[in-house]
């Protein structure tokens, strides 16, 4: 398979008040045409600021630096800020957790699924673009797509917002999706639909996509491969199957026996990792999960883990499962 994203020795440092943090270091992946990658971890892990550098659309007070940052052939590092246009909103569609903040209150559907066809495709004729519109509405599910084009954002359920950014983002037929935590705020009814959804749209459109949750339920199903962070670096990556049923690192093990009715019985407590994150103005030495480890041994803190290949994964720890 061929690779579309290729991110190598990424890292992002923030000026802070209190000094430069870095976020995410030593973060190594592919992305390859057609795949589903999952990212998960707990919130703060950096999933989302590394999917902003993949954008372009990191804060003022990052730093970003990396060996090779190439999509589509083209080096993210140094294009210019008119091939970022191009490839933000055509090449690359994102959505986000939150559907209502992201549609502008003030405009209908169907202004704002023109006005990105108007960026975008401005060789359309506006017959085009309207038939483009209703094409959208009814490929991401929306009923009566007609009826819908007058709606205003606060006239739609969470879910069917949810279903219009997508339209939004898949406007221009993107090589790749990024869906950050999609389903984060929905209803849980309406999760699983706009989980299904992605899933057609990418094998209709024939995308690869990056699913981004905290939550391993959600990615399990619809992933090829699954992509652990914990504070800022990858620490377990491989087929969904194999991380799924064969957690190498004890952190993956822990957000796995988290879930619930999955590996416990409804009568057996949930289990939880204790401790929390590492305050990254005061990163440990050694490695990052060391205080929250239930299988920790006397030489994990003495410096950080590499990443190491263990049974067809990639794995951040020297005493893995
Ligand atoms: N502009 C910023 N300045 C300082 N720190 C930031 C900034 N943006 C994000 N961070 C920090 O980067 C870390 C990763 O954030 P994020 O990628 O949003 O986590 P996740 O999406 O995994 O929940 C967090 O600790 C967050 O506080
Ligand atoms: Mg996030």
């Amino acid at each position: 398979m061929n690779i579309l994203l290729k991110v190598r020795n990424l890292s992002i440092k923030f000026q802070t008040k209190k000094g430069i943090i870095e976020a995410v270091r030593d973060v190594n992946f592919n992305v390859h045409e057609g795949e589903t990658l999952g990212v998960v971890g707990e919130s703060g892990c950096g999933k989302s600021i590394t999917n902003m550098a993949i954008m372009g659309l990191l804060a003022e007070n990052a730093i970003i630096t990396a060996d090779e940052l190439i999509f589509n052939g083209k080096n993210l590092l140094t294009i210019s800020t008119e091939e970022w246009q191009q490839i933000r909103g055509k090449e690359i569609g994102m959505i986000f957790q939150d559907p209502m903040s992201s549609l502008n209150p003030c405009y209908t559907v169907e202004q704002q699924l023109t006005e990105v066809l108007d960026i975008h495709e401005p060789n359309l004729t506006r017959e085009e673009k309207a038939q483009r519109v209703l094409d959208l509405l009814y490929n991401v599910g929306i009923p009566a797509p007609k009826d819908r084009l007058k709606a205003y954002p606060h006239e739609l359920s969470g879910g069917m917002s949810q279903r219009i950014m997508i339209a939004m983002a898949i406007a221009c037929n993107p090589k790749l999706l990024i869906a950050d935590e999609p389903t984060t705020a929905l209803d849980v009814t309406v999760q699983q639909q706009i989980i299904d959804l992605i899933e057609s749209l990418k094998v209709k459109f024939n995308m690869s996509v990056i699913f981004v949750s905290h939550d391993l339920s959600v990615v399990k199903d619809i992933t090829d491969r699954i992509q652990v962070m914990y504070a800022g670096e990858i620490i377990e990556t491989g087929k969904t199957d194999l991380v799924i049923n064969q957690p190498k690192h004890p952190y993956t093990k822990g957000l796995l026996d988290s879930i619930p009715s999955f590996h416990t019985t409804k009568t057996e407590e949930l289990f939880s990792i204790s401790g929390i994150v590492p305050d990254l103005h005061h990163r440990p030495q050694g490695c990052q999960f060391y205080a929250r480890c239930f299988n920790k041994k006397d030489d994990c803190n003495v410096s950080t883990p590499k990443i190491s290949e263990v049974e067809n994964r990639e794995v951040r720890c020297i005493h893995t499962l």
